[in-house]
C-alpha cells in the first residue's frame, strides 16, 4: 500500500492513509510514520473500527514503550489489558465511569506524575451523534512566539503539577479520587522543556498547575493565566472531529489537549487509549518539602533547590 500524509492544519495534524495497522509494520513504513509524527505532532488514521485491543496495543508499540497506567485507578483500565485506558461515558461494572468526564481542562497527559507520557494513541469505538471533539495545542509555537525577553525569564522556571486540578474530579467516585491522590502527589516540572528528539523547546503549561516555584501565589497565578491563554490561542490549535474508527496519535512532549464536553453526555462515547511511556523522569515530588500553605510551599521548594 502507498502511504500518503496530508496536512490538516498549520499548527498540527496530518491524515495518514495507506497503512495496514492490523499487521506488523516494516522498518521503512515505521520510520516514515515516526518522522511524520515528529513533524506534524498529531497524526490521524481512519478506518480502524475493527481493530482488536491486541492490535491497537501492537500498533501503538511502533511509537514507543507502552505505559502500564500505574498512575490510574484499575477500574478505568481495559479488563486484562492495563496498556489500554478506557475513556467512556458508559457505565463500568454497573457504576458511573470515573473517566466519563476525563480531559475536560487543558492538560498534558500524566504531567501530574514524574514521567509525563511521550504520546498516546486514542481509538474511537463509539461516539455521540454530534460533537465530543478533542483540541490539541502546539506548544512549540506558543514558546517560539514569545519575546526573547519573556523566553529568557521563563526558561529556568519550574511549576507544581497537581492531579487534584483535573476538572470535575470531585464528581468522581470518592474512593477513586483518594486513590488518584495517593498515586499522584504534586510534582515539579520545568516550565520550558526540550523535546528529546527534535531538540526544540516548548512550554509545559496547562490547567493542572497550581503554582510557579519561587513566585508568589499572585504572580504565579497571573503568569499562568497569561501562558495558558497564549498557549491555547486558536492559531496554535488542531481540532479533531471524531468518526468511529479514527486513531489519533499525538506527541505529548510538545502539546496539551482538551476533550470538549460539546455533546449530549447521556450518549455513549467510548475511547480506548494506549499511552506511550515518557522516556525520562523529568519531575520530582513536591511533597518532600514541608510547607503550611501553597504560598510558603512555592517559596520553600525554591529555597530547597
Ligand atoms: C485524553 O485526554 O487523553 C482523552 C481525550 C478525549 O477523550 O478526547
Amino acid at each position: 500500500m502507498m502511504i500518503s500524509i496530508t496536512p490538516l492544519g498549520y499548527a498540527a495534524g496530518a491524515e495518514v492513509t495507506g497503512v495496514d495497522f492490523t499487521q506488523p509494520l516494516d522498518n521503512s513504513t515505521r520510520d516514515t510514520l515516526y518522522s511524520a509524527w515528529l513533524k506534524h505532532i498529531v497524526l490521524v488514521f481512519k478506518g480502524a473500527e475493527q481493530l482488536t485491543p491486541e492490535q491497537h496495543i501492537a500498533f501503538s508499540r511502533n511509537f514507543g514503550k507502552l505505559d502500564g497506567h500505574e498512575s490510574q485507578v484499575p477500574e478505568t483500565l481495559y479488563p486484562g489489558l492495563p496498556e489500554i485506558l478506557l475513556i467512556t461515558t458508559k457505565p463500568i461494572q454497573g457504576k458511573p465511569s470515573s473517566s466519563r468526564n476525563a480531559g475536560r481542562n487543558w492538560h498534558t497527559d500524566l504531567s501530574y506524575s514524574t514521567r509525563p507520557a511521550k504520546g498516546a494513541l486514542l481509538l474511537c469505538k463509539e461516539k455521540p451523534e454530534v460533537g465530543s471533539d478533542t483540541l490539541f495545542a502546539n506548544h512549540y509555537l506558543s514558546y517560539e512566539t514569545l519575546s526573547p525577553t519573556m523566553r529568557a525569564f521563563l526558561d529556568p522556571l519550574e511549576c507544581v503539577h497537581d492531579a487534584t486540578l483535573i476538572k470535575g474530579i470531585e464528581k468522581r467516585d470518592p474512593a477513586h479520587v483518594a486513590e488518584m491522590k495517593r498515586r499522584n502527589p504534586p510534582v515539579i516540572h520545568p516550565l520550558v522543556r526540550v523535546h528529546p528528539e527534535t531538540g526544540r523547546k516548548s512550554l509545559l503549561v496547562n490547567e493542572r498547575i497550581s503554582g510557579i516555584v519561587g513566585l508568589t501565589d499572585e504572580e504565579g497565578t497571573m503568569l499562568l493565566r497569561f501562558l495558558n491563554q497564549h498557549a491555547t490561542a486558536q492559531e496554535f490549535i488542531y481540532r479533531h472531529r471524531w468518526s468511529v474508527g479514527d486513531i489519533v496519535l499525538w506527541d505529548n512532549r510538545c502539546t496539551s489537549h482538551i476533550a470538549l464536553a460539546d455533546f449530549d453526555t447521556n450518549q455513549a462515547r467510548l475511547m480506548l487509549r494506549c499511552s506511550l511511556e515518557g522516556e525520562v523522569v523529568s519531575g520530582r515530588l513536591a511533597e518532600r518539602v514541608e510547607a503550611e500553605s501553597k504560598e510558603s510551599l512555592l517559596q520553600a521548594i525554591a529555597a530547597a533547590a
